[in-house]
């Protein structure tokens, strides 16, 4: 067993509660160091170019006594790409389709966020923004500058992420060029560089802002491709499986290409997604490489604990119910170093209801497909209404600029003076009460209830079944991929 960081072919290799055997594929310290100072050049001249055309248009106007320019970079480049030479490669380069592309099963792989969107919150939360977000210490360090995580602003920068993934998400022309999501992906292209851009303006005058040498140039492309293997692999490997959620191996193909094709239009390197295997290797690269916590990973998720421990109702969720879920998904090791406490046996009673009731619910999509295509296509339609068509929709523009001696420390959450989010069910004073007395949301509620009802159900069926109830398991359940866990 090793927990090296320069691990060999054949070695077992352990790292955070993940286990693998190391091979001559996997992408080693030596290959995936020289991109921390790499990053999307052509972005960085097309922000430039596009910087110096507002410039100019803002003075005309003023001179003019016209209307001011769009300060939207997107509307800026689609007006004006046409006329500059650096744009024209940069909208090029966005809306050429690689060869690879398979739209077909780009439009299968957008369906697997719908088919187990559940899973892939609670997944994402857990273990994307609890433990891979904050234990990336370059990330973090271009993040507690951004203030995005300041407790003031998180939940809006959440909704803005989630956002983003429904917008590509939403149907095969969203994604494709033109499409809104592509739109929205060119955005936060700009937006990165963006950030990139003033942060490393900072540095150049005064170097101790933000230490290139150790973190690398911000938003670099080995920090860009662990972010992308966040996005496609982790639900795959290091999330569903733990909820007992085991995604059948085209899902994975699907979702895999799907986001090998979202990092060729946001800017970085495809070759690391060409495939599932290619994909699970550079995820368990960066997990050996690159996930180390520090001082400032305990203050990310910190903050990100009293934010989601603060969510109103009806998505309020205990802390307990976080904590437990935490703990379960990234391992006690973890969960130790960003100090994220251990939870009640109650807290751990509702996790294993909400792992019976997405596991039941996978079960039942399988078996009915029926009842997967309206699971998806339901989810699909009013997350779009309710999220991307709210009237304050992101156009994921620049908010949070960097400053000399502006970095975001623990913060407890307060809004307008609102300590505590409300845990009441809206419609049920009984059961408020009791949620109330137990600190227990609405959603922690169902997933008890459904939990209960699946639990139940599943006992019944193995007695009526017999013996043939472990063959039916293994028919809809058998875990395609958990080969890597302890
Ligand atoms: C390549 C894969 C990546 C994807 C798909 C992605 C996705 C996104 C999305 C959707 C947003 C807008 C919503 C929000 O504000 O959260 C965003 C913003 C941001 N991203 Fe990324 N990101 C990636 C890589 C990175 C990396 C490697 C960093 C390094 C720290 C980073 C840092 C940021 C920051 C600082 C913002 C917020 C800027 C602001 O709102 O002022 N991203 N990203």
């Amino acid at each position: 067993m090793s927990t090296r960081s320069s691990p060999q072919p054949g070695d077992q290799v352990s790292n955070w509660g993940y286990t693998f055997t190391w091979t001559e594929k996997h992408p080693s310290k030596q290959e995936i160091e020289p991109l921390r100072h790499q990053y999307d050049t052509l972005g960085a001249s097309a922000l430039e170019r596009l910087h110096a055309i507002r410039g100019v248009a803002v003075e005309e106007s003023k001179a003019k006594g016209t209307p001011m320019p769009s300060s939207d970079l997107y509307t800026l480049l689609r007006d004006n790409y046409a006329n500059d030479e650096v744009l024209s490669r940069f909208w090029e380069d966005t809306h050429t389709v690689p060869d690879w592309v398979d739209w077909e099963q780009l439009a299968r792989g957008q369906k697997f966020f719908y088919r187990y969107l559940i899973p892939n919150l609670v997944g994402f939360a857990v273990q994307g923004f609890i433990a891979e977000n904050s234990a990336v210490p370059g990330v973090i360090e271009v993040l507690v500058r951004t203030g995005g995580f300041s407790t003031r602003t998180l939940l809006g920068r959440i909704l803005e992420t989630f956002q983003w993934l429904i917008q590509i998400t939403h149907d095969l022309p969203a994604i494709q060029p033109g499409g809104s999501g592509h739109a929205a992906t060119m955005r936060v292209r700009l937006l990165h560089s963006s950030v990139r851009q003033r942060i490393l303006h900072l540095a150049n005058n005064r170097p101790s802002y933000f230490n290139t040498a150790k973190y690398g140039i911000p938003i670099n492309t080995l920090d860009s491709i662990h972010s992308i293997t966040a996005f496609a692999c982790n639900p795959m490997w290091l999330q569903l499986p733990k909820f007992g959620v085991h995604p059948s191996s085209s899902d994975i193909e699907d979702y895999i290409a799907f986001f090998r094709y979202v990092s060729h239009v946001i800017g970085s390197p495809t070759e690391y997604f060409v495939d599932a295997d290619t994909a699970k290797k550079t995820m368990e690269s960066m997990l050996v490489h690159e996930l180390r916590t520090t001082e400032t990973s305990r203050v990310i998720a910190f903050n990100f604990l009293e934010c989601v421990g603060n969510l109103p109702s009806p998505f309020y969720a205990s802390m307990g119910f976080i904590r437990a879920a935490s703990r379960w998904v990234n391992g006690r090791e973890m969960c130790e170093e960003l100090d994220v406490r251990g939870a009640g046996v109650f807290s751990y009673v509702v996790f294993m209801g909400y792992c019976c009731l997405v596991m039941g619910m996978a079960w039942l999509q399988r078996l009915i497909p029926g009842l997967d295509e309206w699971t998806i296509g339901f989810t699909r339609k009013h997350l779009y209404e309710g999220i991307v068509n709210r009237r304050s929709r992101s156009l994921f523009d620049f908010k949070y600029i960097p400053q000399v001696g502006k970095s975001t420390g623990r913060e407890r959450f307060t809004k307008d003076g609102t300590e505590k989010g409300d845990s009441a069910l809206l419609y049920a004073p009984v059961l408020s009460t009791v949620a109330n007395i137990v600190d227990i949301g609405a959603f922690e509620m169902a997933c008890l209830t459904a939990g209960l009802f699946v639990a139940t159900m599943m006992v019944l069926a193995i007695l009526f079944m017999g013996k043939t109830a472990p063959a039916v398991y293994t028919a809809y359940f058998a875990p395609h991929s958990v080969a890597g866990f302890a």
